[in-house]
């Protein structure tokens, strides 16, 4: 029995009509570049945010690199963020000439943790002006957490070490669309409880686009306008520049098509909850969670329903790239997000990190392991999933 890591067939079967109907309205129109469809995308995910403003770009990299653009952030500035996360996340943080400030994270929810944030302020920065300035005198001027996997980080401490420190917080939410968080008075979404939000919608994501696509949202209604300018290289009177920004719109067929599946999001991220719950509850009825380390649900009990979306199901073993072969001659395909921390990659050699330096980090990296997972995923499927890994270790 072959099972992919994801398959998106079906879900493209039950909405090809309406796909199709709406990429035919807009090739129809030949309007394909900041037309009705984006503001009507924009205006739906806004709504389902519960976000003042929302933007459309290119990707859930553009996303991100817009947003220290258009706040220019660059060259004497230090922005800090996770360890452990795509790469996009540090990557732009350089790309627009500022440093990277990496910190370890959390070994249940590989998250950003925020005691790891702490010790890092206390330990190498101090205040100048008013400002913290890290031990390279760079000014840290934001902080970047990633709800990685579909699950917010501790938005809590987060937001108190930002408004301590006057940061930014700028929250990568490429993988958690909809992902709730709950707040003393309430609960918010993922991307709406720091300043400005980042969402991605690379087609393998919860809500996927039919190519590359992302977007931000934020409270401020300047910062919005001042995005909507640099998605169009910082022009706000036709050839007239304020700043320089980039080629970051999202266009109309894309929009199009997220705009069909929008209204589908909640109940494919209930879907993938409830193949995650049949997977926790099968490993642990066999006595498997001793052998494999379990995704957690810290919000659980917060009676949220969008407490964690799943995007990825992951599991951590020792033996964890023998586990990967066994599946994979079983024809079960599994994935390592990520196989290097962000300070591993060769191209982060200059920021002088050392082996050792982010311990969770890099032991995740040696032992995390993503299962299949997606909203259609059958349970003959998962249970073939969850027998060949009891197979593995009898
Ligand atoms: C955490 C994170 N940040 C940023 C990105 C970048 O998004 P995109 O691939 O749409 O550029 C991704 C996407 O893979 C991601 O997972």
């Amino acid at each position: 029995m072959r099972i992919p890591l994801l398959d998106l067939g079906e879900q493209y079967r039950a909405l090809s009509e309406e796909i199709r109907a709406a990429t035919d309205e807009v090739l129809s129109s030949q309007r394909f570049i900041l037309g009705p469809k984006l503001t009507e995308f924009e205006n739906a995910v806004a709504e389902y945010c519960g976000a003042p403003h929302a933007i459309g770009v290119s990707s859930g990299t553009d996303a991100l690199l817009a947003v220290l653009m258009a706040l220019e952030i660059g060259l004497g500035d230090a922005v800090i963020t996770t360890e452990y996360s795509f790469f996009a996340t540090g990557g732009c943080i350089a790309r627009v000439g500022a440093t990277p400030v990496f910190i370890d994270i959390e070994p249940d929810t590989y998250n950003i943790s925020a005691t790891a944030l702490r010790r890092y302020i206390e330990k190498f920065c101090h205040r100048v002006d008013g400002k913290l300035e890290n031990e390279n005198q760079q000014t840290i001027v934001a902080l970047v957490p990633v709800h990685l996997f579909g699950l917010c980080c501790d938005m809590n401490a987060m937001r108190a070490v930002a408004r301590e420190h006057n940061l930014i917080l700028i929250e990568d939410a490429a993988q958690a669309i909809g992902a709730q968080f709950p707040l003393e008075n309430g609960s918010a979404k993922a991307g709406t409880i720091g300043d400005v939000g980042c969402f991605s919608f690379y087609p393998s994501k919860n809500l996927g686009a039919a190519g590359d696509a992302g977007l931000v949202v934020c409270r401020n209604e300047q910062f919005a306008d001042r995005l909507r300018i640099c998605r169009q290289h910082g022009m706000e009177a036709r050839y007239q520049h304020q700043f320089i920004g980039g080629n970051f719109r999202l266009d109309e067929l894309q929009a199009a098509i997220l705009k069909v599946k929008l209204p589908h999001l909640n109940s494919w991220s209930a879907a993938r909850r409830e193949a995650a719950r049949f997977y926790t509850n099968e490993f642990q009825r066999l006595g498997l969670e001793k052998k494999i380390k379990l995704p957690v649900e810290p919000y659980a009990r917060s009676s949220l329903t969008n407490h964690h979306i799943y995007h990825q199901y992951v599991v951590r073993l020792p033996r964890r790239d023998e586990l990967r072969q066994h599946l994979a001659d079983r024809e079960i395909e599994t994935a390592i997000y990520y196989p290097l921390a962000l300070h591993e990659q060769p191209c982060f050699e200059y920021l002088g990190y050392k082996p050792g330096d982010f311990p969770e980090a890099e032991r995740a990296a040696r032992e995390s392991l993503a299962l299949p997972i997606y909203p259609e995923i059958s349970r003959e499927a998962q249970q073939y999933v969850v027998n060949c890994i009891a197979e593995f270790f009898s």
